[in-house]
């Protein structure tokens, strides 16, 4: 009976989204606006339309409006100012008798005859970006503009994208590509990360030694940093830095997209670079020599915190940064700084005996306070990462939290603002999907919908505490982005996530319809517009297993105008395989498995990760007629560097042992590499369709009665698979597999009973 259910649930999957697809309720905006209303008809431009405005502010705008339709549709629209709004064929631009308080909101109404976009500044511009995403993606001569009212606002007024450019740096070309997309999608922040111990980026005249040397390294690590013992580099000096006149000309750009462009001068850690140039600002009577740092990590040579020549050197880099940035907010770092050295520096523990401070924590606190101090001086506020927490908060900073999102409530709690960019949901930095079909990354998982599901505002908090978190941001750390087109790659399309949970009301959010409907539409025009991006897979399919013995399965493009390619028979779909035309009809004889693989390719060719999809015609597998009854799993230790779980044999294990815990919290201290076999039995209370899980880095199998159901092996940053099988009641052999080849490392078991949500294997079922 079971089979048949299932097939009936992925039968009614797709109509329904057949159904959602002419429900084009959000007209395809990204982000969702706070109230749109679709009315009848279309607005068609034209060469005899007139583009108008009422102020100078607002032509700036309309002459945007007026460069694209040139651009995208060669269409040559004349601007005029307002004398004939009553005219038909009307796109008005006007900030005048527009009333909302909110300086970013607007209204954008579009009429058989007239289009009117309204709102200040800012406003107006987001305006201008909603028109243009109306504005169809093909590029004919004529634009037709569905009819509709939109008033929007954003939920967050601080909606951040981050940039690591001391790992790698990009060109002036990029920074404001960068921006674009940032501006496109309603951010209004670009946190400009300078300075790293792999190279500072930013000149400073009265330090020229920072970029003559603090901006090159020797050579630079090659592959992830756990990929190989011992290391290996590239032998190649790397580096480089931005001029001050270019500076300008990045915060000049940022601001005519209304972005506010944050700096960011790392202190007291992060700072090889400086005290590779500058070494007497490291801890002790005689620091250094420093070299700008070659891998990635936390290094212990930090600024020494004892030192007055730290503050001025600080203090004097900060007066020209603040010169260049008119942003209100200057980000002083505040992250990872070891204590290390300051330990055993005779200067660093005077000042801590001088100030009473209780030891090295209160010494970062101090550090912190009193940078903070000089930039108040200057008129402007810091930001740090969330360790500025420890040993006091600095009186007036506003807390950029990150090692979760504890930092953020903690300072909300203290009546501080904060700035929501957990690593869990916003680090752009961690692998979109399976790692082995992904491009080199630091690892970590952040899928598109993890990013969606983010809701920056902590429950816990109460609404006055919750007003000051003040908005969210993505960070992009470059260790493993070498080129442009890896950080494009990286941000989208989670960066569009980004800009929904930023901006959109709450009550507004839909992920389906965010990523079935308007997402494919918007990775079209990326796609048109030599935009690099990871194309999601499939629609409608997943790695998983549906059990049944017919199924007709729906696929759906992850990019409108893509196609989708599939096999059958286990070989890698592609170009030479079968184009997806029609929903595919499967039957699997009894006691067999069909598998389904697709690939997305887009129009410009790019290609999406594989999907594989098992339909299993299998009867329920009946109970082993053993009877065990000790508690818990028996689990054997195996040394050694694996490539694969299905490798990994238990007689090679030099430890044994039972349990019921199944994680690596006991075997992580025992090595970097190992492998690792759980065994026993489950005992399980109901027949029916049963569901597990692996979520693992590296690899992981699991088996039920000698069948693999969990395939979830290879060499990979942190990934769960989850796949069912029909089980009666009784006891069942389990089987785990699992390798650790280097990086976090990672095992969680999960198991859904029938008709039940998921969790992790309950002790009280597990024998052996
Ligand atoms: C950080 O990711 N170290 C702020
Ligand atoms: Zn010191």
């Amino acid at each position: 009976m079971l089979r048949y259910y299932f097939v009936i649930a992925l039968f009614l999957i797709s109509s329904k989204s057949l159904l959602a697809q002419t429900n084009n309720a959000d007209l395809d905006i990204i982000p969702a606006p706070k109230s749109i209303k679709i009315n009848s008809g279309t607005f068609l431009i034209s060469r005899e339309s007139t583009i108008l405005y009422d102020s100078s502010e607002d032509l700036l705008i309309a002459n945007l409006f007026h460069d694209y339709l040139k651009e995208v549709y060669f269409l040559d629209v004349p601007v005029a100012k307002n004398f004939a709004k009553e005219y038909a064929g009307v796109i008005s631009f006007s900030s005048k008798n527009f009333t909302n308080s909110n300086p970013e909101s607007y209204g954008l109404t579009v009429s058989n005859t007239q289009i009117n976009v309204s709102g200040k500044g800012a406003g107006l511009f987001y305006g201008l970006q909603t028109l243009m995403q109306l504005c169809p993606l093909k590029k004919e001569a004529t634009v037709k503009i569905q009819c509709a009212e939109i008033s929007d606002e954003p939920r967050y007024k601080y909606r951040g994208l981050h940039l690591d450019v001391g790992r790698h740096i990009f060109p002036i070309s990029f920074i404001k590509k960068y921006i674009d997309i940032t501006a496109q999608y309603k951010l209004n922040t670009f946190h400009w990360h300078l300075t790293e111990d792999q190279g500072w980026r930013i000149e400073i005249k009265k330090y020229p030694k920072l970029t003559q040397i603090g901006a090159y390294r020797d050579q630079t690590l090659l592959g992830n940093n756990y990929d190989r013992v011992p290391q290996v580099y590239d032998n190649t000096p790397y580096g480089g830095f931005y001029t001050q006149e270019e500076v300008r000309e990045i915060v000049a750009y940022a601001t005519s997209k209304f972005v506010t462009v944050i700096p960011e001068i790392e202190m007291p850690g992060h700072s090889l670079g400086v005290l590779a140039a500058y070494p007497e600002l490291g801890c002790g009577d005689k620091p250094g020599p420093y070299k700008v740092a070659q891998k990635w990590g936390v290094f212990d040579d930090v600024f020494c915190a004892g030192k007055e020549e730290t503050f001025t050197f600080l203090q004097d880099v900060l007066t020209e940064v603040i010169a260049l940035f008119p942003s209100q907010y200057i980000h002083i770092g505040g992250d990872e700084c070891p204590k290390t050295k300051w330990k055993t520096c005779r200067f660093c523990q005077k000042r801590i005996r001088d100030h009473k401070l209780k030891n090295e924590h209160e010494l970062q606190s101090y550090f912190i306070q009193r940078m903070e101090k000089f930039v108040n001086s200057k008129g402007r506020k810091i930001i740090g990462w969330d360790e500025i927490l420890e040993g006091g908060l600095a009186p007036n900073a506003t807390v950029m939290s990150w090692t979760g999102i504890e930092g953020g409530i903690a300072a909300a709690k203290q009546n501080h603002d904060a700035i929501m960019t957990p690593g869990n949901f916003v680090y752009f930095d961690h692998v979109q999907g399976r790692s082995d079909q992904e491009p080199l990354s630091i690892g970590g998982n952040t899928v598109l919908q993890e990013v969606y599901s983010y809701d920056p505002t902590p429950a816990s908090l109460t609404p006055a505490q919750q007003t000051h978190i003040i908005g969210v941001q993505a960070n992009v750390w470059t260790e493993y982005m070498q080129t442009p087109a890896k950080v494009e790659y990286m941000i989208l399309p989670r960066a569009l996530a980004l800009a929904e949970i930023a901006w959109t009301a709450l009550d507004r959010k839909d992920y389906k319809n965010f990523s079935e409907e308007r997402l494919p539409y918007h990775l079209a025009r990326l796609d048109s517009y030599n935009t690099l991006y990871r194309v999601p897979t499939a629609l409608k399919i997943s790695d998983t297993t549906y059990l049944g013995a017919k199924f007709t399965v729906p696929l759906s493009p992850s990019v409108t105008g893509s196609k989708i390619f599939y096999t059958l028979d286990g070989y890698t779909p592609g170009e030479t395989e079968i184009l997806y035309e029609k929903p595919i009809e499967i039957t699997v004889p009894a006691n067999d498995r069909r598998v389904l693989k697709t690939i997305v390719i887009t129009p410009s060719g790019k290609r999406s990760a594989i999907t594989t999809t098992n339909f299993v015609n299998a009867d329920p597998l009946p109970a082993s007629p053993s009877v065990v009854s000790e508690n818990g799993l028996k689990y054997y230790l195996v040394p050694g560097l694996f490539k694969n779980a299905a490798d990994v044999d238990t007689v090679k294990a030099t430890e044994m042992g039972v349990t019921s815990a199944i994680n690596l919290v006991k075997f992580k201290p025992r090595g970097r590499t190992f492998g690792l076999v759980y065994d026993g039995y489950l005992n399980l209370l109901e027949d029916g369709v049963y569901t597990f899980s692996t979520s693992s880095d590296d690899g992981s199998q699991l088996y039920i009665d000698d069948n693999l159901i969990v395939d979830n092996d290879s060499k990979h940053a942190v990934f769960q698979l989850t796949s069912s099988v029909n089980l009666l009641k009784g006891f069942h052999k389990l089987r785990i597999k699992y390798f650790q080849a280097g990086g976090s490392g990672e095992l969680r078991v999960y198991m859904a009973e029938p008709g039940q949500s998921k969790h992790e294997l309950p002790a009280g079922i597990l024998f052996h």
